[in-house]
């Protein structure tokens, strides 16, 4: 009955040499030209892991997976060592990673791990369900041994986070954040950070990780682990998100790419999806990869950091 989603698999192992690979390191506006750097050089380095990882392994995982961790690694990102710090001063990051098989795996409001997308790959390939969250999570976690890492918290997150109190104290803003203006939030810079690759089985693999939003709610869930809004693949493409985590959601973003990838290639599906984006105001970018191997970048934000490499040539960096 389905047998029409097999297509473009079977396409895809006639295919040679279409290992790409493309990341993200959020979007919004860069604070600085040292902020801009810091994001150019961290993408860069990611996917030069990532690209070498796929050349060893011929694994769009072990690819996304790799490029993924060198960013929650760097504390330039907004996810694992890097992560923005809640209302209550913590960190709670959230993670996703699903294939074209719609094998899929997320956390919720994970706590002192520094590669969340490594426990979201483990709820992939070791439970019966798609995402983890609360003491269940936390029981994960223990049971499978995940080291524990107590420095996440970094100072220029730790000073953000102090200020931003401050602002609430002063009434300037309100805990819940209604109040911050659209002009206020086009100032900050998502630094979520994602990747999607295609090996040459033509296996294609979207993950994406982050703190979240900086002063959010105690146990606020965003749009990366929400499957369809931060990330998605099937078999006609992968897409990892950045951007306002509530408007994504709400536009199931990523998993509008991949219905647009059904016909068209993944550049002009990012486009659309953005224009639907836009009309919504939601500030937010997209990487893609289709099912041929064709790449797709956008962001309606001022600013995005990503970087790709195909089929083996030079880095391309935003
Ligand atoms: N896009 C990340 C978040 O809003 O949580």
């Amino acid at each position: 009955m389905f047998s029409f989603l097999l297509r473009p698999i079977i396409h895809l192992e006639r295919g040679v040499g279409m290992k790409t690979i493309i990341v993200h390191g959020g979007t919004g506006s860069f604070k600085s030209d040292k902020d801009f750097d810091e994001h150019r050089r961290g993408v860069e380095e990611a996917v030069i892991h990532g690209y070498s990882t796929l050349e060893e392994r011929n694994s769009s995982e072990e690819a996304v997976i790799a490029a993924v961790s060198k960013m929650e690694e760097n504390p330039t990102f907004n996810c694992g060592r890097g992560s923005v710090l809640n209302y209550n001063g913590q960190i709670e990051m959230d993670a996703a990673i699903m294939d074209n098989n719609l094998n899929a795996g997320a956390v919720s409001g994970l706590k002192r791990v520094l590669h969340p997308i490594e426990v979201a790959r483990a709820v992939m390939e070791q439970t019966d369900h798609v995402l983890l969250a609360g003491a269940e999570l936390e029981e994960f976690v223990k049971v499978l041994e995940f080291p524990r890492d107590e420095t996440l918290v970094v100072p220029h997150r730790f000073n953000q986070w102090k200020a931003e109190l401050e602002r609430i104290e002063r009434g300037e803003k309100t805990r819940f954040g209604k109040s911050i203006s659209l002009a206020r939030k086009a100032q900050e810079y998502h630094s979520t950070c994602g990747a999607v690759a295609i090996d040459d089985h033509g296996r294609l693999v979207a993950g994406t990780s982050t703190g979240g939003m900086s002063m959010k709610s105690f146990g606020r869930v965003g749009d990366t682990p929400i499957i369809g809004a931060g990330t998605y693949a099937d078999s006609f493409g992968a897409v990892s998100a950045t951007g306002h985590g509530e408007k994504i959601m709400k536009l199931t973003l990523s998993r509008l790419v991949a219905f647009f990838m059904e016909q068209y290639p993944a550049q002009k599906s990012v486009d659309i999806a953005l224009e639907r984006a836009r009309y919504f105001d939601c500030e937010c970018g997209l990487i893609a990869i289709d099912r041929y191997g064709n790449i797709g970048i956008g962001h309606t934000s001022k600013d995005m950091s990503w970087a790709f490499i195909k089929d083996g040539h030079p880095p391309v960096v935003f």
